[in-house]
C-alpha cells in the first residue's frame, strides 16, 4: 500500500481580502504537499473558507448583503488566488456546506449525549474580530483583547459548555508522549505552560446572533464558531457518512499548518473536541511564525495589505513562492519588503540560477551544436567537489523539507547552483573550446553543469511548480508531469538531447521609485504584530535612557560601526521583584553567561515578576550603569511597545546566556 500523506491550510476568514500573510501559509502546505509526493506519497491537501459568526455577519450586514451572497463573492477571489498561486489542493471545504454542517452537528450531538457538554449560562469576555472567550483576568483593566489589542464585547447569555477541562491531563500526557505533536519546540513549549495554567470549560454556543450552524435540538443556538471551523478537517473527508473512505485512508492528519497565533485552538481546544469524540488526533500541528511588514512602506494609520495578485502579476507566481519560502526562517517571522522581494529575484533568481541556466544552454548551442555532449571520466578536484555535493545537497534538502524548513531547503540547494557557477569560472569552457584536444574535457564540464540545472531543476519543483516546464523546454527534456525525487541522481540527463535557449527564465527587475505594490487597508495580525515589532522605537528604557515615549522608526541612520559598539546579549531572569513605592518598575537578577547582574527596568505595569522569572531575553549588556531609586542598574532589557501594549523582546529558540545578539 502507497504511505499517505494528509496536509491542512487553516481555513480563512472571508471577512477581509487575502493578503500575503495567508499566502504564505497555503504556499508552505501545498510546497510541502508536492515535495510528498514526489517522495512517493499518496498525498490530500485541504484548504477551504470559514465562513460563519458573527464577524461575518456584521461585514456582510455592513456591506447591506445577505451573508451567504457575502461569502460566495469573497470565497470566489479565495479560490481565483489559489488558482494564481498554482496551489493544487485535493478539496477545498466551505464551512456552510452541507456536507461539513452535518458532519458537526453530528459530533457536537455525540459529546453532548455522553455527557460532555452541557447548559449554562456564559458572562464574561469575547472578542469579536478573533472570535475568542476571554476571562477577566485576560482582558484586563483596558478590556482588550490579549491577542489582537482590539476592545472586547461583554456578553452574558446562555450557553452550551464543552467539558474541556475534563481532558486537561490527558491532553498534557499527549503533548508530553509525543514530541513532535506540536512544532516547532518552542510552541510546544509555550502550549504545555498555558495547559499547566489551568483549563476552563469552553463555552461552544452563541445566542446573540444567527449566522451559524444551528445546535440539533436547540436551534436558538448556534455553534462556536471555532467548534465547526475545526472539524472541517474531517468533515472534508466524510467522516461519520457513508462515503468516509478518505478519512479511512487520511486521518489522522500528518500536518496541520497554521499561523502561531492560532496554535492555541488546534493543539488544546481541537485534540480535546477529538478526544471527546473518540478520535484519534492529529499526528502533529505546525506553527509557522508571521510575515511582517516592513515599517517602511507601511501607512502609520492603517497599514497597508499586500495583494498577491498583483504581486503575482508583476513578479511572477514561481518568484513570489520562492521569496515567501526563502524568507521566513523556521518558525520565526520573516520581513515582506518590495525591496527584499526584488533583491532576491536579482540575486538568487536571476543572477545565480537564471543566468546558469542560460550560460550554460549557450555553450552547449555554441560549442556542442546545441546537443547534450556525452561525458568523460569526471577529473580533478572541481569535478569532484561539484559531482560530491551534488550528491550530497539532494539528502541535506531532503532533510528540511521533511521539516517544513523551506528557507533552509532553498539554501542548501543554493549552494549547489552557486558552486556550479563557481565551476564554469574554474573551468573556462571558452579557453576548452579553443583547443581540439581539449573537446572530451569540455564535454565533460557541460554535461556536469546541464546535469546540475536538471537536480536543481527537480529538488526546486514543490517551491517553484511552473519552473520545471521552462526550464525543460530550454534543457531538451519532456515529462514534466510526474517528477520523483529519485530522479535528484547523478546521471539522468542522456547525451544528445537537444537544447534550446529561450526566454531569461528570470528577468532582472530594475528598480523604480514609487512603483511599490502596496495598497488598500488593514493587514490586521500582520500589521499589529509589526507595529508591535518595528513601527514603535518606545523600549521603555531605565538607567541613563529616558523613556521615549512613542518615537517612530524615521531616526537618524547610523552606521554598522555605531551599532557594533551596542554589546547585546542573551540573558535569563532569575529572580524578579517589584521595586518599593514606584508603580512601573521591576528590579530583575539576570544571568549573562556566567555573570550575574541587576537591571531595574519600567515594565511592572506590563509584567508581574512571576511572569518575567526564567525568560531569555535581551539586554544591552555595555550601558553605563545608572542609579534608579537608589539601585544601581547594570544593563536595559529590550522591549517593543505599541500604545498601551508592551512586550519584553525575549527568545524563540533556547540559546545560551551571554550569546551575542547582532
Ligand atoms: O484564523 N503572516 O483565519 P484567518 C503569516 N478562520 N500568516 C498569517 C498572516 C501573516 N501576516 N496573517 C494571517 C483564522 N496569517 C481561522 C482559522 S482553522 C480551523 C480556522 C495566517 O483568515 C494566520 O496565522 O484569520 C492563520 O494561520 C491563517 O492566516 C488564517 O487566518
Amino acid at each position: 500500500m502507497k504511505k499517505t500523506f494528509y496536509i491542512t491550510t487553516p481555513i480563512y476568514y472571508p471577512s477581509a481580502k487575502l493578503h500575503i500573510g495567508h499566502a504564505l501559509t497555503t504556499v508552505m502546505a501545498d510546497t510541502m504537499s508536492r515535495y510528498k509526493k514526489m517522495q512517493g506519497y499518496e498525498t490530500y491537501f485541504l484548504t477551504g473558507s470559514d465562513e460563519h459568526g458573527l464577524k461575518i455577519e456584521r461585514t456582510a450586514k455592513a456591506e447591506g448583503k445577505e451573508p451567504k451572497e457575502y461569502v460566495d463573492q469573497i470565497v470566489a477571489g479565495f479560490k481565483q488566488l489559489w488558482e494564481k498561486l498554482l496551489i493544487s489542493n485535493d478539496d477545498f471545504i466551505r464551512t456552510t456546506d452541507p456536507r461539513h454542517q452535518q458532519v458537526v452537528q453530528n459530533i457536537f450531538r455525540k459529546i453532548y449525549d455522553q455527557g460532555d457538554i452541557y447548559l449554562s449560562t456564559y458572562e464574561g469576555w469575547y472578542c469579536t474580530p478573533c472570535e475568542t472567550f476571554f476571562t477577566e483576568r485576560q482582558v484586563g483593566a483596558e478590556k482588550i483583547c490579549p491577542d489582537c489589542g482590539r476592545p472586547v464585547e461583554l456578553v452574558k447569555e446562555e450557553s452550551y459548555f464543552f467539558k474541556m477541562s475534563k481532558y486537561a491531563d490527558r491532553l498534557l500526557r499527549h503533548i508530553e508522549e509525543h514530541p513532535d505533536f506540536i512544532q516547532p519546540v518552542s510552541r510546544r513549549n509555550e502550549m504545555i505552560n498555558f495547559i499547566k495554567s489551568g483549563l476552563e470549560d469552553l463555552c461552544v454556543s452563541r445566542t446573540t446572533f444567527s449566522w451559524g450552524i444551528p445546535v440539533p435540538l436547540n436551534p436558538k443556538h448556534v455553534i462556536y464558531v471555532w467548534f465547526d471551523a475545526l472539524t472541517n478537517y474531517i468533515s472534508a473527508l466524510g467522516y461519520g457518512t457513508e462515503h468516509d473512505e478518505l478519512y479511512q485512508k487520511f486521518w489522522p492528519a500528518d500536518i496541520h499548518l497554521v499561523g502561531k497565533d492560532i496554535v492555541r485552538f488546534h493543539t488544546v481546544i481541537w485534540p480535546t473536541i477529538l478526544m471527546a469524540a473518540g478520535l484519534p488526533l492529529p499526528k502533529q500541528v505546525f506553527g509557522h511564525g508571521w510575515l511582517l511588514l516592513d515599517s517602511g512602506k507601511m501607512s502609520k494609520s492603517k497599514g497597508n495589505v499586500v495583494d498577491p495578485i498583483l504581486l503575482i502579476d508583476k513578479y511572477g507566481v514561481d518568484a513570489i513562492r520562492y521569496f515567501l519560502l526563502r524568507e521566513i526562517p523556521l518558525g520565526m517571522d520573516g520581513y515582506y519588503s518590495e525591496d527584499n522581494l526584488i533583491q532576491r529575484i536579482n540575486t538568487d533568481l536571476a543572477n545565480d540560477f537564471g543566468n546558469l541556466v542560460s550560460r550554460t544552454v549557450a555553450m552547449i548551442e555554441k560549442y556542442c551544436a546545441g546537443k547534450v555532449p556525452a561525458p568523460e571520466e569526471a577529473q580533478g578536484q572541481f569535478d569532484q567537489e561539484l559531482l560530491s555535493l551534488a550528491a550530497k545537497i539532494p539528502q541535506e534538502a531532503a532533510g528540511y523539507y521533511d521539516q517544513m524548513d523551506f528557507a533552509n531547503a532553498l539554501t542548501s540547494i543554493w549552494e549547489l547552483v552557486n558552486r556550479a557557477n563557481k565551476y564554469i569560472d574554474e573551468t573556462m569552457p571558452w579557453i576548452l573550446a579553443k583547443d581540439e584536444k581539449q573537446k572530451g574535457r569540455l564535454n565533460t564540464v557541460l554535461y556536469n553543469l546541464l546535469e546540475v540545472i536538471r537536480i536543481v531543476t527537480v529538488m526546486i519543483a514543490p517551491a517553484m511548480p511552473s519552473l520545471p516546464e521552462k526550464v525543460w523546454a530550454q534543457i531538451g527534456l519532456k515529462d514534466v508531469s510526474a517528477l520523483s525525487w529519485t530522479e535528484t541522481e547523478w546521471g539522468k540527463t542522456r547525451p544528445g538531447q537537444v537544447v534550446c535557449k529561450g526566454k531569461s527564465l528570470f528577468p532582472r527587475i530594475e528598480v523604480k521609485e514609487n512603483e511599490a505594490v502596496t495598497a488598500g487597508e488593514g493587514m490586521s495580525k500582520t500589521q499589529t504584530a509589526v507595529q508591535k515589532a518595528k513601527e514603535q522605537n518606545t523600549q521603555e528604557q531605565t538607567g541613563t535612557i529616558k523613556q521615549s515615549g512613542e518615537k517612530p522608526m524615521e531616526s537618524t541612520q547610523i552606521s554598522i560601526e555605531d551599532f557594533a559598539k551596542i554589546d547585546l546579549r542573551v540573558a535569563e531572569v532569575i529572580a524578579c521583584e517589584k521595586v518599593e513605592k514606584a508603580d512601573k518598575l521591576l528590579k530583575l537578577e539576570i544571568k549573562i553567561g556566567e555573570e550575574k547582574r541587576t537591571i531595574v527596568s519600567g515594565i511592572a505595569q506590563h509584567y508581574t515578576p512571576e511572569e518575567l522569572v526564567g525568560k531569555k531575553i535581551i539586554v544591552v549588556a555595555n550601558l553605563q550603569p545608572a542609579k534608579l531609586r537608589g539601585i544601581v542598574s547594570e544593563g536595559m532589557l529590550l522591549a517593543a511597545s505599541n500604545g498601551d501594549t508592551l512586550e519584553v523582546v525575549t527568545l524563540e529558540k533556547d540559546l545560551p546566556t551571554g550569546s551575542k545578539v547582532k
